[in-house]
């Protein structure tokens, strides 16, 4: 699990005035609005006694700790210690807990877990300009898989396991070859093309499939002969290394647009967009599911272990670039988490962490140093 990028921690709509939990990176964080509606995010353990400080209450943006009521501001400071302190409005430097960036975009709320500093901080990928033009209708799932999140997002970046798994595509010629390829060590695009079942493809049907590794990101833009346009944007958020945090977001035209080969295609109605996010929430996440719950490895597999093939490109760049974010950035070391966690608490560094890394009351989680993983090695082997 990577730290040092941002996760989608919740849809911006499901943080209400009141603190709310959520866990990533087998850590617990809060979220709670400070008083002009700003989000805030902190380690969710309060430095007293350790309680969850997303069980207490929050009033004016300042966030109250349910057990003995200690108050925190947005910048994970202790404002006041009710009792036991001779100057509780005064509480000592070290009564603070630590604080991550928050960023709203596309309607969702991203955290950056990691202790870059503002100017070493990557940028939310704008991978979703159509999201502001309002010629889009809109639509956002959350959904939980206990699937490994590297794994989750191979399977956004598969062309060809779309016309076996999934009901609505069966109907599709099987064929599908990758037309064009972009390639950053962070970002990495295909479009792949549909064969007619003869063997020809056709460059106005098929899949273009976008994978940024900050904030783990993939985007499927979807073109079939006849049909609207589909724009189906998953980011994926570790809750730890077996479960996952799925947010997708649907788009589809309102109006006709043209698309990649020039041709027009006819926009969707509200009806039709609402039929999409209703059979992805109910169907097609669930197809994926069946299969990737039992795929093993849990983790990314080496691709010795392997067969693979050409159309496994995409999703093979998806694993090697994650990983090689990892090796630079910095992962959770689960193992020697699993030794602490039951007997200390641990946070993910912060950016305060780095200006000031002494006075803290709870210690840094452990962190892999660069290839010690034995993930990132096996993914080094990849051939590009
Ligand atoms: S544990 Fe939070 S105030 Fe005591
Ligand atoms: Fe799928």
């Amino acid at each position: 699990m990577l730290i040092n990028n941002w996760y989608v921690a919740c849809s911006a709509e499901a943080l209400g005035d009141q603190p709310k939990r959520i866990q990533m990176l087998s850590h617990s964080f809060v979220l709670f609005r400070d008083e002009n509606g700003r989000p805030n995010c902190l380690s969710d353990h309060c430095v007293h006694r350790g309680a969850l400080l997303s069980q207490g209450t929050c009033h004016n943006g300042i966030l109250q700790c349910p057990q003995h009521g200690w108050k925190f501001n947005g910048a994970g400071k202790c404002t006041l210690i009710p009792a036991g302190s001779k100057t509780p409005t005064e509480p000592p430097k070290r009564a603070r807990v630590p604080s991550y960036p928050v960023q709203e975009k596309y309607g969702l709320l991203f955290v950056f877990l990691g202790d870059l500093q503002g100017d070493e901080r990557p940028a939310v990928p704008d991978i979703m300009p159509e999201w502001d033009s309002g010629d889009w209708h809109k639509g956002i799932i959350t959904r939980e898989k206990n699937v490994n999140f590297i794994r989750m997002c191979e399977n956004y970046n598969d062309p060809c396991h779309v016309h076996y798994i999934h009901e609505f595509a069966k109907w599709l010629p099987k064929g599908v070859s990758i037309v064009d390829h972009e390639l950053t060590d962070r970002y990495v695009r295909a479009w792949h093309a549909s064969h007619s079942p003869d063997g020809d493809y056709s460059d106005s049907a098929g899949l273009m499939m976008e994978y940024n590794v900050i904030s783990c990101v993939s985007r499927n833009t979807n073109y079939q002969p006849g049909y609207p346009p589909q724009i189906v944007t998953a980011y994926v958020t570790p809750i730890d290394e077996y479960n996952t945090r799925i947010f997708m977001i649907i788009l589809m035209p309102k109006h006709e647009i043209t698309v990649l080969d020039g041709s027009r295609v006819r926009g969707a109605t509200a009806d039709e967009h609402k039929a999409m996010v209703d059979m992805t929430r109910e169907t097609v996440m669930d197809e994926d599911y069946v299969v990737l719950k039992n795929t093993r490895p849990v983790f990314a597999a080496s691709v010795t272990e392997e067969l693979l093939v050409d159309t496994d490109r995409t999703l093979v760049q998806v694993r090697k670039i994650t990983g090689e974010y990892g090796d630079k950035f910095g992962t959770v070391d689960v193992k020697s988490l699993r030794e602490l966690e039951d007997t200390h608490i641990t946070v993910i560094p912060s950016p305060d962490h780095k200006n000031n890394p002494k006075g803290w009351v709870h210690r840094t989680t452990p962190i892999l140093a660069a290839l010690d993983q034995p993930f990132a090695r096996a993914a080094g082997k990849v051939p590009r």
